[in-house]
């Protein structure tokens, strides 16, 4: 029982001061509950409103791609410089420590591997795994123009009851098959397509020509897919003019895990995105950052 006679008698309503009430900093999400709000913070830094996802879930269709062999060793020490990591949950449930922090984005779709039709694919996770996985997202496959491309929009339309039930945000992701042209016309059509149907951000890959009409078409945030491996300073101008058109950060992949000093190179990405540093210091910095490590190896 505490002791009423000692209870401070004052109180302070703060009469003057008004309530506070803020705007949710994600385009598009603020409507949204606190749960989902609070899972697309730890993806998007709410310092500077974009984000650095690592992307390592190609295993579940490629197997052991080069990087990613032994995720223990070469990817574990560039997460401290990721705002988020894209795998899938055998990997994270077998290799990614507990206390790692950073927001965690599921792979959510799967079934065919490279040997046969990639959108092909159906749902691979059930949504209570990815709640008692703490995931900060879930993500799928959209093949716009794809042989299967009604059953990936199911997936995703699925996938978003699902994670809408649950609090947990869905990232659509846009899939480019062989035939497909990679235009801003087309991705237009794939990410506006994802966000109708309730995709919570999108996945997409940059083009030189109208890549903004691509991001202000699309009412959710568009992350940046990093695509095949090219020299660092052509990656880092890709990743800086991505984020200048609009993109609200990347999820990279093997243009950080396949670089010769994947830990300089996701350093550099991480300035270009989040403090806009132009790609050819974001370049230089990577130089120095490389050579270091190297001397340190010597
Ligand atoms: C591909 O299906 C996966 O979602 C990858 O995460 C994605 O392609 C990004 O990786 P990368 O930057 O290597 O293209």
């Amino acid at each position: 029982m505490p002791d009423i006679d000692s209870l401070k008698e004052s109180k302070n309503y703060y009469l003057d001061v008004p309530c506070r009430r803020e705007a949710f900093f994600v385009k598009g999400s603020t409507s949204l509950d606190w749960g989902m709000q609070n899972r697309l913070s730890r993806i998007f830094n709410p310092a500077s409103g974009r984000t650095v996802m690592l992307a390592i879930d190609h295993g579940y269709f490629q197997g052991p791609t080069s990087g990613l062999e032994r995720v223990d060793v070469n990817i574990l020490p560039l997460a401290p410089y990721a705002d988020a990591l894209m795998l899938t949950r055998g990997i994270l449930r077998t290799t990614v420590p507990s206390s790692c922090g950073k927001g965690i984005v599921l792979r959510a779709s799967g079934g065919p591997s490279i040997l046969k039709e990639l959108s092909n694919e159906q749902l691979a996770l059930d949504i209570e795994d990815a709640v008692r996985l703490n995931a900060a997202a879930v993500a799928v496959q959209v093949f716009i123009g794809g042989d299967y491309e009604t059953q990936s929009i199911h997936n995703l339309t699925r996938l978003v009851d699902m994670g809408n039930r649950y609090g947990v945000p869905v990232l659509g992701v846009t899939a480019v098959g062989k035939s497909m042209t990679r235009d801003a016309r087309y991705f237009r059509l794939a990410c506006r397509i994802a966000a109708e149907l309730g995709a919570h951000f999108v996945k997409t890959y940059y083009v030189e020509e109208d890549f903004e009409t691509v991001t202000a078409s699309c009412p959710v945030p568009i992350v940046m897919a990093g695509g095949k491996k090219l020299p660092e300073l052509d990656a880092l101008t890709m990743a800086y003019k991505a984020v200048s058109e609009g993109a609200a950060g990347v999820d990279m992949g093997r243009n950080i895990f396949q670089s010769d000093a994947p830990l300089a190179m996701i350093q550099a990405v991480g300035k270009v995105v989040h403090e806009s540093m132009k790609p050819e210091e974001a370049h230089e910095l990577f130089l120095t950052l490389r050579s270091e490590s190297q001397t340190e190896n010597e």
